[in-house]
């Protein structure tokens, strides 16, 4: 920057080169620097730019257009005067609205058939076009390959002097646009040229005025173009996208391997508008065969109602709808079909089509059915089986429960026979005993009679003791006969009129001689000859005398035996009641029973097999009578009640009864 040159210096040799100072580097004036610059760049981008010059100043006045203050404009009009152009074809120049890109790339594209050429001011016309207005877009930066296309056709060299001389255009327009100062009418150029080219053509002055308010316009149908085109270009790439996806989609569609149905919702009974190749593989129809037509065609006779009516209802409300359906193969047989039909909708909402896949689900659906059939007749199997086990299980309940009884039944027996067994030999051992009593009593008092030594006293004492012992033991042994008889059902009843009286004061008689040894009172209260029952009179004597035995023998001296005959329109009732020594309540029940006695230690030591009661209630029974025995408890006294049917309740000519087996 040493060597810098002074304004002044810089001023002198523009003024040189120009023959006046353009008013273009006044502002500069100021700054050498910035006027160097200005200067050096106007030299070489401009004035020695090796461009033809008519298209440089043609170029530079046409782009002075668009710059914002008219000064350009002006100037390089009347220097295009300078070299000889009128005012028509300035203004026709500036005035020339630029061509659309199509065009200038067809010029240039044109260039290229003429290439190599040579290039004078002298152009063809669409070579000129194409050089001037593909350098007025690399200007205005449209874009596109025109600086591809100038470059090409100019060479690299020209190419870069081309651009140059645009790059300086831009600089002037900025300066002049900062400095408004800069007039044109202090301009030598206009004053010398723009007076004669304004009398060629008066309009010129017109266009300097308003050129602005044109170019705005220009460009604002420009952009407009633009705009549209680019809309253009934009649909007709979504287009181009458009198709290749639907192309996509199809062959997608085409491949699947379920069957593709359209229908079109807008047409009448809603028809078939494509089905893919799988849905003629699936129906057996052919596609010119189902078009135009709703698909209803599938169905049959045996097609669900109601899986219809499912169908009807969601494609009404255009529902998405998934249904197996048994429909019809071409050639009549049947397929279950699993559809999915789906409404497809545009993004405003607005119902396009409908679209329905099928899927033949024949096997899977008879597979189903099959294991459901298997699963049903498992289940009636099962419940069957559960049935009869559960029959099964209550017979064994009842069969246990049986067996249980019975084992019961037979412990119990076991139990009854064990005790039995243990009775009879208490029994057998008693027997013995008793047996052996009045035996040995025998014995021993005949031996001592057959001593002699017993005087007739004595020996009177010794025979009644035999005769008494002897009696005892006949009586015993009578007993167990009847035991016998009882048992083996032999026990045989004379039957006659009897009353029951006579064989009470007949067997009052018998047993007074006891009542009277122990000093036990006996009281009768009876008619005499009341009482009168169909019996065997010796077997009712027997009872009586039983009873009576048995009360003097439980009751103490000084007690008292009762004896009362009762009659009623049905019943002779006889009471034995005694004031004895009671019957203790839990052997009250035994007190019938054969050998019951033997476990009564009690009652072992009156003596006596114990036979006497059991007998009693036997005779009873076989003259259809009953007896009940009543004890207040031990200390109490007992009392025995015998019921006989009274005798004329019985038959009169009832043969003589044979006895039951007890
Ligand atoms: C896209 C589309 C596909 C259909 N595909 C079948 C089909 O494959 N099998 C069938 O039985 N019904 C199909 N239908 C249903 C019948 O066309 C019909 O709408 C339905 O049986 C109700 O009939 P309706 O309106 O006479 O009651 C389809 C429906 C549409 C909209």
């Amino acid at each position: 920057m040493n060597n810098l040159r002074t304004s002044e210096q810089i001023r002198a040799e523009i003024e040189a080169r120009f023959g006046f100072f353009p008013p273009f580097f006044r502002p500069a004036l100021t700054n050498p620097q910035v006027l160097e610059s200005l200067w050096l760049q106007t030299q070489f981008a401009y004035l020695y730019n090796p461009l033809p010059p008519l298209y440089k100043e043609k170029l530079l006045a046409y782009l002075a257009r668009y710059c914002a203050v008219p000064y350009c404009l002006v100037c390089h009009s009347c220097t295009l005067q300078s070299l000889g152009l009128g005012g028509q074809a300035v203004l026709q120049l500036l005035a020339a609205v630029p061509p659309p890109e199509r065009e200038v790339e067809q010029y240039l594209q044109d260039c290229y058939l003429q290439t190599p050429f040579n290039w004078s001011d002298r152009l063809d016309p669409v070579l000129e076009k194409g050089l001037f207005y593909g350098a007025v877009f690399v200007f205005l930066d449209y874009g596109g390959h025109y600086g591809d296309y100038l470059r090409e056709l100019l060479g690299p060299i020209i190419y870069q002097h081309l651009v140059l001389l645009l790059t300086y255009t831009k600089l002037c327009h900025g300066w002049v646009e900062a400095h408004p100062e800069i007039v044109y009418t202090e301009d030598r150029r206009f004053q010398n040229y723009f007076g004669s080219l304004l009398a060629e053509e008066p309009q010129l002055a017109e266009f300097v005025v308003s050129y602005q308010e044109q170019v705005r316009a220009e460009r604002c149908s420009r952009a407009e173009r633009l705009a549209t085109l680019v809309e253009r270009k934009r649909n007709a790439e979504a287009l181009q996208q458009m198709t290749a996806r639907n192309h996509l989609l199809a062959q997608a569609v085409d491949a699947v391997s379920e069957g593709v149905v359209i229908t079109d919702p807008h047409l009448p009974d809603n028809p078939v508008i494509y089905v893919n190749p799988a849905f003629e593989r699936v129906t057996g129809y052919s596609s010119q065969e189902v078009l135009g037509r709703n698909c209803r065609f599938l169905q049959g006779v045996r097609t669900d109602p109601q899986t219809k009516q499912t169908l009807h209802n969601a494609i009404a409300r255009n529902q998405k709808v998934q249904v197996t359906i048994l429909n019809y193969h071409k050639d009549g047989t049947p397929f279950w079909n699993e559809l999915k039909i789906s409404p497809i909708f545009t993004d405003e909402g607005e119902l396009l089509y409908m679209v329905g896949i099928q899927s033949d689900v024949t096997g899977r659906k008879l597979n189903q059915e099959a294991l459901q059939q298997a699963r049903d007749d498992l289940e009636i199997k099962v419940q069957e089986r559960t049935l009869e086990l559960e029959r099964a299980n209550i017979q064994l309940h009842q069969e246990i429960a049986e067996r249980e009884r019975a084992q019961q039944i037979l412990k119990h027996q076991a139990a009854e026979l064990l005790h039995a067994g243990r009775v009879k030999d208490e029994f057998l051992a008693m027997l013995s005993h008793e047996l052996k009593t009045p035996l040995n009593a025998i014995i021993g008092f005949s031996q001592l009679l057959r001593t002699g030594k017993l005087d007739a006293q004595a020996s009177q004492r010794a025979l009644e003791t035999i005769e008494r012992n002897g009696k005892l033991q006949a009586q015993l042994i009578e007993d167990l006969l009847d035991v016998s008889r009882i048992v083996s059902g032999k026990l045989r009843l004379e039957l006659r009129p009897v009353h029951l009286s006579s064989v009470i004061e007949a067997a009052l008689d018998t047993v007074h001689p006891s009542a009277q040894a122990k000093d036990i009172h006996l009281e009768l209260v009876f008619q005499p000859g009341s009482g009168l029952v169909w019996g065997d009179p010796s077997r009712l004597q027997q009872v009586v005398w039983n009873l009576l035995l048995n009360a003097i023998k439980f009751t103490p001296s000084g007690g008292r035996v009762t004896v009362r005959l009762e009659q009623s329109a049905e019943q002779v009732i006889l009471t034995v009641a005694d004031t004895g020594r009671g019957i203790a309540p839990e052997f009250l029940p035994y007190i019938f029973e054969r050998f019951r006695q033997a476990n009564c230690l009690a009652t072992r030591a009156e003596g006596g097999l114990g036979l006497g009661l059991a007998i009693v209630q036997h005779v009873v029974a076989l003259h259809s009578g009953t007896i009940t025995a009543h004890s207040a408890g031990e200390g109490q006294g007992t009392t025995f009640i015998v019921s006989l049917p009274h005798r004329h309740a019985c038959a009169p000519l009832e043969p003589p009864i044979l006895s039951n087996t007890p």
